[in-house]
């Protein structure tokens, strides 16, 4: 990718603006601190340099430049980091290549449409005589103002172009509407608006862009909603409704409600639960699975309990455990949806139906007991095909064990049968190939990188010790680094992220660039990035009585040295001796040997 519009997106993202939009930060000295958003804490050891252009937490050890963090935050990679910042800085990207050029420049004429056609549906729904009628429409369903707000919801109203005249207004023409979806040719020439008489849904991605609408007729008739057509910005199975909205709650709580249907996800928003996203369809696609499961771990999952498409809706569970998620079932009562059920009952009974989610195979085992004869052959047999593949994806060994035992008893089968059943199975899905590596979500490169940030042992050997401490004048005072590059060669340090970032300083230095920014650019790797951060952000009081510490630190590094290649030495010898070989070279190797004594003597 072109550096230069790395560097133009980076100089044009303040860090501290940018962290400063999504996390509290507080001036602290030099830096700026607050509560890690990465980790659970109370005291703040988040720390953010304006100076280096840097964060760091001190309690959990993340760290990097401002693409880093927002990759973190956004659980996106670093292109999408990149994407997000520069368009942010309304920096184009890909300007070189025409074709790439001309597609960014579509998209964003259709995220510029569809926002634009957001806001024209709000305002009638909101404030004009059109909207009455949707107004009317919301009060009935009990969709507070506040809400309708939040979800942008909006109107539109009976008339085959009031979209398209609105546009037209602008400059807009009609086959730009319809590259949107949102204007369709007619038979007879000319052409119309696709959504009439209808309350409006924006949909959002992920960056709350509005990306589609859907639209729900006011009275009884069908087809009941009409939705955008997929476009270049819209892929109905990779997305979900409202979770740009509810991201933040879901970082907090922990946990994500995924419910249906438009409405659902409203009143569940409005009754509380803010942590709602919906599928709008039946099942959970596996990309839908694999988005989920970048933002939490655990999962609730309230949908309609009517028995069409169940088998449908299981699968898409069943994408979520295998993309490592936990999941439970809130047991609707036949016939409702969440909406209809907070509406009936209210928010305390509707909580309490959450406390009682079911872990997924015994939500299955309940429904089976509702809806087949159990004590039938076929009845058993039917059951053991639907609960066998949702015990294999249980990871602890424990839970599954208990739950064969419930699962045998309720069947009246032998748990040996059951144990059989299920080696058959994994045995079967075994040849079909590891059906589980394709899982998007399914513990991507991010989320290693960030869940399994090397804790730093908490004692680290002297030598060590010096190491750090040598890269860290290197980092803060320039005139420290001059003698540190002169006495000391990269490849003394240990190999891994001291070595690499050691590298970056003594190259990076050699060209006589070695900013933060320039460094960054030359490691890659998180824990190389994360110990650069933590390095550059120390205090300054580190370099009180640098000329001493530098000394002492200098001689540790280059003793280790003296000491690696004296043993090597020895080595040698040892196995020239064992080998019965010239004497000539042993001396010679003595001598050697001896020397680095003296200058280890020297150096003490
Ligand atoms: P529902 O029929 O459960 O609708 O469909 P709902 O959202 O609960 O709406 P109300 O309460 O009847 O007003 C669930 C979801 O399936 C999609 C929509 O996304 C809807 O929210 N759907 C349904 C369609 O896309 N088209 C349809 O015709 C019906
Ligand atoms: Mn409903």
């Amino acid at each position: 990718m072109l550096s230069e519009v790395i560097e133009r997106v980076r100089e044009a993202s303040d860090i501290v603006t940018i962290i400063g939009e999504r996390v509290p930060l507080k001036k602290q000295g030099k830096n700026y601190t607050g509560l890690c958003p990465f980790h659970q804490e109370k005291t703040p050891s988040f720390t953010v340099s304006p100076e280096k252009q840097l964060f760091f937490c001190f309690g959990c050890q993340v760290g990097g430049d401002v693409f880093k963090f927002v990759e973190l935050w956004e659980k996106t990679d670093f292109k999408g980091a990149l994407e997000i910042l520069a368009e942010r800085a309304g920096i184009p990207l890909q300007e070189q290549d025409p074709h790439e050029q001309k597609r960014y420049r579509e998209r964003q004429t259709l995220y510029k449409i569809l926002a634009l056609a957001a806001r024209f549906y709000h305002h009638i729904l909101l404030n004009l005589a059109p909207g009455e009628e949707g107004r009317n429409y919301c009060q009935q369903r009990g969709i507070e103002r506040e809400t309708i707000k939040k979800f942008m919801l909006g109107y539109a109203p009976p008339g085959w172009s009031n979209l398209i005249q609105f546009f037209s207004k602008r400059g807009y023409d009609a086959e730009q509407l319809i590259k949107t979806g949102l204007a369709l040719p007619g038979k007879a020439g000319g052409y119309y608006d696709r959504f009439r008489s209808r309350l409006i849904f924006p949909i959002w991605d992920q960056r709350g862009r509005v990306v589609a609408f859907g639209g729900r007729v006011l009275d009884n008739s069908q087809p009941k909603y009409l939705n955008s057509p997929e476009t270049t910005i819209y892929s109905k199975g990779k997305n979900l409704y409202g979770l740009h909205l509810a991201a933040g709650a879901i970082r907090e709580l922990g946990w994500v409600l995924v419910v249906e249907g438009y409405l659902d996800a409203l009143a569940v928003h409005q009754y509380g639960w803010p942590n709602v996203v919906a599928s709008l369809g039946t099942a959970l696609t596996y990309d839908q699975a694999g988005l989920l499961s970048r933002h939490c771990r655990r999962i609730l999952i309230a949908y309609d309990a009517d028995t069409a498409g169940q088998e449908a809706t299981l699968r898409g569970f069943r994408l979520l455990k295998e993309a490592g998620c936990q999941v439970s079932v809130v047991p609707l009562p036949q016939g409702s949806d969440p909406d209809s059920y907070l509406r009936e009952k209210g928010a305390t009974a509707f909580g309490q139906l959450l406390e009682n989610a079911l872990p997924l195979v015994e939500y299955r085992l309940q429904m089976l007991q509702d809806q087949v004869d159990l004590s039938t052959l076929e009845g058993k047999m039917q059951a053991t095909n639907s609960l066998v593949p949702l015990l294999v994806d249980i990871d602890h060994q424990v839970e599954r064990e208990v739950l064969v035992k419930k699962i045998a008893g309720v069947l009246e089968v032998s748990e040996a049968s059951l144990w059989a059943e299920i080696r058959q199975y994994r045995a079967r899905r075994g040849k079909r190939g590891q059906e589980r590596d394709r899982i998007p979500g399914k513990r991507n490169n991010i989320d290693q990188d960030f869940h399994n940030q090397p804790i730093k042992p908490k004692v680290k050997s002297a030598y060590l010790r010096a190491q750090e401490a040598l890269l860290t004048f290197c980092l803060l005072d320039q005139g420290a680094r001059e003698i540190i590059v002169e006495e000391v060669s990269w490849q003394q340090f240990t190999a891994g992220a001291h070595r690499n970032l050691a590298r970056a300083v003594w190259l990076a230095h050699g060209e006589g660039q070695c900013t933060p920014a320039e460094l960054l650019a030359r490691v890659d790797d998180s824990e190389t990035k994360a110990l650069l951060s933590r390095l550059s952000l120390q205090d300054e009081h580190f370099l009180e009585q640098k000329e001493k510490s530098i000394k002492d630190c200098l001689v540790a590094v280059k003793k280790q040295q003296l000491l690696e290649e004296k043993k090597v030495l020895q080595e040698q010898i040892i196995s020239l001796e064992r080998e019965g070989k010239s004497t000539e070279k042993a001396n010679l190797l003595i001598e050697l040997i001896e020397e680095k004594q003296k200058q280890l003597h020297r150096l003490e």
